[in-house]
């Protein structure tokens, strides 16, 4: 195995979870490298479900290192029930690490985005409010604070008194929410210096160091997807992070030629949660089926998931800026008794008739935007059984061909079901 970065393609949810469980098993040290707790896997092992926000999955194998990078942000609370969930299930922690350089969602930061949100209006980002974008806004402005901050009393000290007089101006004035007390926020970081003590890593240096110099393998674990990154997806109804392949060398601790591939997940159709444009959003009964048959239904919010054709000008766009190598397609064989499908190969504006080949990054124009469609046959046979990329029907392959030849990128993987043995390698 390679160095590789597992990135989602489209909106997030498209079955990333399955793709890095599946190359863990040959990873030594996995990496999560942006995001926090808005992200949501699903992952069957040991006969049990596992639901993940922040710890890599890859801690079920039980022998890899789990580090949670620099990039991510992470909420205490929500932390300390994933390692309890695990613990009740005996899994074994020994290999988690944190970086005390990931930042750390305060009481603050998710009371902000719930009230963003609430008073947002036709501006609403539609987030899955656990202070993901409040976090970041403080890391930038320069007034957050990162794990490792909790095992000095002096910096921390010295820091709030810095932060919290800013902070609680922005909480009264602009948002009419509760202040904080110094005291108040002591004891917070107090509780906090325990959930983390067992996994604060200040040897991370050593420890990337030395898996390179080992040739250990690396994974790199993205979380929500290309679409919804902060500076190439549909700003402003993106996240606040970059989960692009890029964004990897800059949240992990690794430079870019630490990594030697990266694999972009895709679902056969697209799905998206929360507010923003979806060209080939379906909002008939076709929709609707996709929804069911995919059982397209929010992890960490239970939200349904809108749904789609699968479309090529934003895919072709996330290749590209996302850095990938190659594409894992999910879900294929949710259109198993489908007799045609479509592939979205350009847009058209309404007003004038032009037409998109390249994805037009001005999001204000996409609700003038319709799809143009390529109508291909389906295979109407079931698929989860096949296990070589020859034994798929015809039509099935014409279908992944003619993706990969509007997206000028190879499929490496195609996934015809939730389990691990239902994946085709194709190369
Ligand atoms: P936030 O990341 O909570 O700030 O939400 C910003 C946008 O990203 C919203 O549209 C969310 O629905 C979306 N989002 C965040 N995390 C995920 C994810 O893991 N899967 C899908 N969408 C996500």
């Amino acid at each position: 195995m390679k160095n590789c970065v597992v990135v989602g393609a489209q909106w997030g949810d498209e079955g990333k979870a399955k793709i890095t469980d599946l190359l863990a098993q040959n990873a030594d040290l996995i990496i999560r490298y942006q995001g926090g707790c808005n992200a949501g896997h699903t992952v069957v092992a040991h006969g049990k479900t596992f639901k993940f926000h922040l710890i890599p999955s890859g801690i079920l194998y039980g022998n890899k290192i789990c580090f949670i990078g620099n990039g991510t942000v992470i909420l205490p609370e929500y932390f300390q029930q994933e390692i309890d969930g695990l613990k009740q299930e005996n899994i074994d922690l020994s290999g988690l690490k944190v970086s005390p350089l990931a930042s750390i969602t305060m009481p603050w930061h998710t009371e902000i985005d719930g009230q963003s949100e609430r008073t947002a209006g036709k501006g609403k980002i539609g987030t899955t409010k656990k202070g993901i974008g409040p976090t970041y806004t403080d890391k930038m402005q320069r007034i957050g604070l990162k794990v490792g901050d909790l095992y000095s009393e002096t910096a921390l000290s010295e820091k709030l008194d810095i932060i919290l007089p800013v902070k609680n101006k922005q909480l009264k004035e602009l948002y009419d929410l509760k202040t904080y007390t110094k005291e108040e926020v002591l004891e917070l970081c107090k509780k906090y210096a325990e959930i983390f003590r067992p996994y604060v890593c200040f040897e991370w240096q050593e420890l990337l160091r030395n898996a390179k110099k080992e040739n250990k393998k690396v994974l790199f674990e993205g979380a929500q997807g290309v679409m919804l990154d902060v500076d190439f997806g549909t700003y402003p109804f993106v996240t606040s992070s970059n989960p692009v392949g890029g964004g990897a060398a800059v949240g992990s601790g690794y430079g870019p030629k630490e990594i030697d591939e990266v694999i972009g997940v895709a679902k056969a159709y697209v799905t998206r949660v929360g507010e923003g444009p979806f060209v080939t959003e379906l909002e008939d009964e076709i929709g609707t089926l996709i929804q069911e048959i995919g059982h397209e239904f929010g992890v960490t919010t239970g939200r349904p998931r809108r749904c789609g054709w699968f479309d090529a000008v934003t895919m072709r766009y996330a290749c590209l800026v996302g850095g990938l190598t190659s594409i894992a397609l999910t879900k294929i064989d949710v259109f198993d008794n489908f007799d045609e499908i479509k592939i979205c190969k350009a847009y058209k504006d309404i007003r004038d008739g032009q037409i998109y080949y390249d994805y037009p990054t001005d999001v204000f124009i996409h609700k003038y935007l319709e799809p143009v469609y390529e109508i291909m046959e389906g295979w109407c046979e079931d698929i989860t059984k096949v296990r070589k990329y020859e034994d798929l029907p015809r039509n099935c392959r014409r279908y992944l061909e003619r993706l990969e030849q509007l997206l000028e990128t190879p499929i490496s993987i195609v996934s015809v079901g939730p389990d691990r043995e239902q994946t085709i390698f194709k190369n």
